[in-house]
């Protein structure tokens, strides 16, 4: 089935695989958004049709509730489940401490907020997205359209003061018009190179006004499910401190995930 995957999809995949085994019946789950995320409701939905898991479903993005219909998992919104038992999300960066840069795909706004309603964050990710520091990804951050372009500049100005080694602040386009998030908004995203200290950062972005929300998830994450495009799989635990290894087989019959490849 994963045969044609390439190595970072089967990594992907891998740690999608072993994070879905973190489910259990009755749970309410907040479903993630991007390509790791969307192996995972894929591999969830493959567990409620063979096993009958009967799970209610939380997603961070219309794109992946979509999906998650489509696989035959029950969709309720954040108000209907009120509180989460687990959300498990992909990320753009994780560095030692489990600390995050998402947004990559425009959704960090609901993925926050549902990570947060949760009783645990499990970020599933292939193993380039590890760095020492965040910051190499460019920041995310959500903010409306009205003054977008003060509330811009403020966030250059802001830059100044903190550690961070480029201050480039850019519009995120789709084609010639602006990305518009699923909650209406634009996104700017941060060309910081690196983030010396991200918990300031995080907490500074979001007094600026007509900020709604930035990517960086400071203390959100439990565990990070590392996979590996050989199967290897990590799971470490930041309370905890422990890493269990294991290993995902990858089947060789046709690829009912080649429409997820990159
Ligand atoms: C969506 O906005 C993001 O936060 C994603 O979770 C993140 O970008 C990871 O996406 P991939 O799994 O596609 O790399």
């Amino acid at each position: 089935m994963h045969a044609d995957l390439s190595p970072v999809d089967k990594a992907k995949y891998a740690a999608a695989r072993r994070a879905v085994e973190f489910v259990e019946k009755g749970m309410r789950v907040g479903l993630g958004t991007g390509s790791t995320a969307a192996f995972m409701v894929r591999s969830l939905g493959e567990r409620v049709r063979e096993e009958g898991l009967n799970i209610l479903a939380v997603p961070t993005s219309e794109a992946t509730a979509r999906l998650a219909r489509a696989e035959g998992i029950e969709v309720v919104t954040l108000e209907q489940a009120r509180w989460l038992d687990l959300t498990i999300d992909g990320t753009d960066e994780f560095d030692p401490e489990l600390n995050l840069i998402k947004g990559g795909g425009g959704a960090h706004l609901r993925e926050k907020i549902v990570a947060t309603a949760s009783d645990q964050m499990i970020v599933i990710a292939d193993s380039g997205k590890e760095v020492a520091q965040l910051g190499a990804f460019p920041l995310p951050v959500e903010v409306v359209r009205f003054g977008w372009q003060a509330s811009k500049a403020l966030i250059e100005e802001l830059l100044v003061s903190l550690d961070v080694l480029g201050r480039e602040v850019r519009l995120r386009m789709r084609g010639d018009t602006p990305f518009v998030s699923d909650e209406g908004n634009y996104i700017l995203d941060l060309h910081l190179g690196r983030i010396g200290t991200p918990r300031r950062m995080a907490l500074v972005l979001n007094q600026v006004p007509g900020v709604v929300e930035n990517g960086l998830f400071i203390d959100v994450c439990d565990r990070v499910v590392v996979g590996y495009g050989d199967g290897r799989v990590e799971v470490r635990d930041i309370d905890a401190g422990t890493v269990e290894d294991s290993r995902v087989i990858f089947d060789e019959s046709p690829n009912a995930f080649a429409d997820l490849s990159d």
